[in-house]
This record gives C-alpha cells, sequence and structure tokens, in this order.
C-alpha cells in the first residue's frame, strides 16, 4: 500500500463575526493534500462543513459545489496547481529524510439514506456516506439486487474535516419500489473485514398511515355522532321552548 500523506490546513482565514465574544463562528479555509495513492491529491475551499469548489487537478480547472456559487466566486486553477507541486515536491523530501512511511489508517463510518421521503414509484436519490476515514483513497460500488450498478451514480471529492479526517459521498439515482435491495459496497485500507456492505431497502407501505385513516374516520364518525346528539337536543329544547311560549301566550 505505501500511502503516505501529507495534509496542509493551509492559510486559515478566520472570520470572527463573534468577535465581541472572542468567539470564531465561522471559517474559510483551503485544504490541499497529496500522497502517494489514488487520487494523488486535492485542492479544496471550504467554508465551515461545506466546500465551495475544488480544482480538477486533470482538466485544471475549479469546479464549484453548486452551479449558482460561480455568481459570487471565482478562482484560477492555475493558483492551486502550483500549490500542489510544491506539495509533491515536500512530500518527496519527507519521505526521503524522514523515512516516513505510512499514515495511520482510520476506517470509515458508512451510512446509507435516501435523499427524500420514500415514496414507492417516485424517483429519488440514495446517499452513502462515508465519514471520518483517513486516508483519502476508498472504492465505493452501488450494488442492487446484488449486482454493480454504474449508471446515474454520482460522487463528491474527498471533504477534509476538522479531525484531520476525510468525508465523502456517493449518490445513486433509482426508483424506489418493495422488492429491490441497494447496498453501499465500501473497500478502504482502515476496514477489517473489506468490503463493507451497507443494505438498503425501500419499507412496504407504512402501518401508520392505515392507522392515521382509521383514527381521521373514528374522529369524523364520532363529531357526526355529537353533531346528531346535540343537534337532537337543540331541536327538543327549542320544540319545549315553543310549547312552553305558546301555552304562555294562550
Ligand atoms: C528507513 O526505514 C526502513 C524500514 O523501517 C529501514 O530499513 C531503513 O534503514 C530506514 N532508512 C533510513 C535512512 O533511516
Ligand atoms: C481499490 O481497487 C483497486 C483495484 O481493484 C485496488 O488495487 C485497491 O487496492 C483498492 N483500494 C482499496 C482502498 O481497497
Amino acid at each position: 500500500m505505501g500511502v503516505c500523506l501529507w495534509v496542509l490546513a493551509l492559510s486559515v482565514l478566520t472570520l470572527p463575526h463573534g468577535q465581541a465574544s472572542g468567539k470564531v463562528e465561522h471559517v474559510q479555509y483551503q485544504a490541499v493534500f497529496c500522497q502517494t495513492g489514488s487520487p494523488k491529491g486535492e485542492y479544496t475551499q471550504n467554508y465551515d462543513d461545506d466546500e465551495r469548489f475544488h480544482v480538477d487537478l486533470d482538466k485544471k480547472e475549479s469546479v464549484f459545489r453548486l452551479p449558482e456559487f460561480t455568481k459570487y466566486i471565482s478562482f484560477d486553477a492555475q493558483g492551486a496547481l502550483g500549490i500542489m507541486s510544491t506539495c509533491y515536491y515536500n512530500l518527496k523530501i519527507l519521505m526521503e529524510s524522514w523515512n516516513i512511511s505510512a499514515g495511520e489508517n482510520v476506517a470509515p463510518e458508512v451510512k446509507v439514506y435516501p435523499r427524500n421521503p420514500v415514496e414507492l414509484g417516485e424517483p429519488n436519490v440514495l446517499i452513502c456516506l462515508m465519514n471520518t476515514f483517513f486516508p483519502p483513497v476508498i472504492n465505493v460500488t452501488w450494488l442492487k439486487n446484488g449486482d454493480p450498478v454504474v449508471q446515474g451514480v454520482g460522487e463528491t471529492d474527498f471533504y477534509p474535516t476538522k479531525d484531520q479526517t476525510f468525508r465523502k459521498f456517493h449518490y445513486l439515482t433509482f426508483v424506489p419500489n418493495e422488492k429491490d435491495e441497494y447496498a453501499c459496497s465500501v473497500d478502504h485500507y482502515g476496514l477489517e473485514k473489506s468490503p463493507l456492505v451497507q443494505f438498503w431497502n425501500a419499507e412496504v407501505p407504512s402501518p401508520p398511515s392505515e392507522v392515521r385513516q382509521t383514527v381521521i374516520c373514528a374522529l369524523g364518525l364520532a363529531a357526526g355522532i355529537i353533531g346528531i346528539i346535540v343537534g337532537t337536543i337543540l331541536i327538543i329544547k327549542g320544540m319545549r321552548q315553543n310549547g312552553g311560549h305558546r301555552r304562555g301566550v294562550n
């Protein structure tokens, strides 16, 4: 494996909104890593826990996390390429002079969940979240009934976290039904049993909705009965009063 990694949390630019209390509320930072594994490295700029953009090091261009970000930010990818070549250079020196081999592996926590509330037959997106792992080298495969799926898949790059580990999301667009079983299969050096397979399947239409229907029906019926009783009482009262009135007049 021989994964050696050099992480730089460079130029942390804090925005001290909470100056009065001396508390830092938001942090904007660029994160750079380079390693002997694949991917070779990454350059990102982030705001708190969210990525603003990363630089595609092969295409040499900035990739914004959301398209609308381009209205507010621009970034020349060349700037990142210079930083990356410094990173590779320093990595080589560090490995030679300090004789460092590999960083310590930390296995990912893996969760699979749908983006939207599941409705059978309604298109949705399954999310596979891999959290707090190190190094940023991971193999992820979506499985549908045990077979690999390559269509309708997507992924983010590696998001740096405060504790010097990484987070990554993979996506799968799908139409939930009762019989298909999905799984996110994750390979990582930190896992004892690899791959780690996290299953997901759509739940059969939930009884709660039936219970709710019954409750609504019962409430409606009760309201109706109360209405009839109250109505009857009012009618009887009205008749009595009328009768009494008449008697009084006579
Ligand atoms: C580097 O480490 C390896 C294995 O741990 C060792 O055999 C080698 O002598 C070391 N080299 C230097 C320059 O310290
Ligand atoms: C990912 O897959 C490649 C090719 O099958 C393999 O060489 C590599 O060791 C795998 N990486 C991990 C982290 O399991």
